[in-house]
């Protein structure tokens, strides 16, 4: 993404969600059949976007936003300016599980701007700190 873009804060929201939304195509959610999108914009305009992963474990499925952090963390990625995920296979906008804000805020501070939508027009913009906040362990977060 472009820096320009990112001047206007819901342009960039806007095509950050359009990433989710490519994501969420490569989904791999046979048991579910939920499919999950996610993109990070990280502070030089790369986007890294990643989709839920399922295992006939169950218990081993990986979310979208999880694993859009291992592939930004893996390529030396540790600062994000934004999150978009999208739930094409709800009518309303989903936001991320209680794990994936976790590992979200080790990587984002409180005032990054989120926006989750499904596959309706409803969108939802927050930012990380609404989505966890009195985060207990945050004195230990590296970022
Ligand atoms: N899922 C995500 O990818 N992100 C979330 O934050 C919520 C849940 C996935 C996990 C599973 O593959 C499917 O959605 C149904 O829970």
């Amino acid at each position: 993404m472009t820096d320009n873009v990112s001047a206007d804060g819901s342009v960039m929201m806007d095509e950050l969600f359009r990433e989710a939304e490519k994501a969420a195509v490569f989904a791999y959610a046979p048991y579910s059949k939920f499919r999950v999108g996610a993109a990070l914009l990280a502070g030089d305009g790369t986007v890294f976007s990643g989709c839920n992963v399922e295992n006939r474990s169950l218990g081993l499925t990986i979310c979208a936003e999880r694993s859009a952090v291992v592939q930004a963390v893996s390529k030396g990625c540790r600062s994000f300016k934004a999150l978009a995920v999208s739930t094409p296979d709800s009518a309303s906008p989903v936001g991320p599980c209680g794990a994936c804000r976790q590992v979200l805020s080790e990587f984002m501070p409180p005032e990054v701007p989120v926006r989750f939508g499904g596959g309706g027009p409803d969108r939802v913009d927050t930012t990380i700190g609404e989505l966890y906040p009195y985060d207990s362990l945050h004195e230990l977060a590296e970022r």
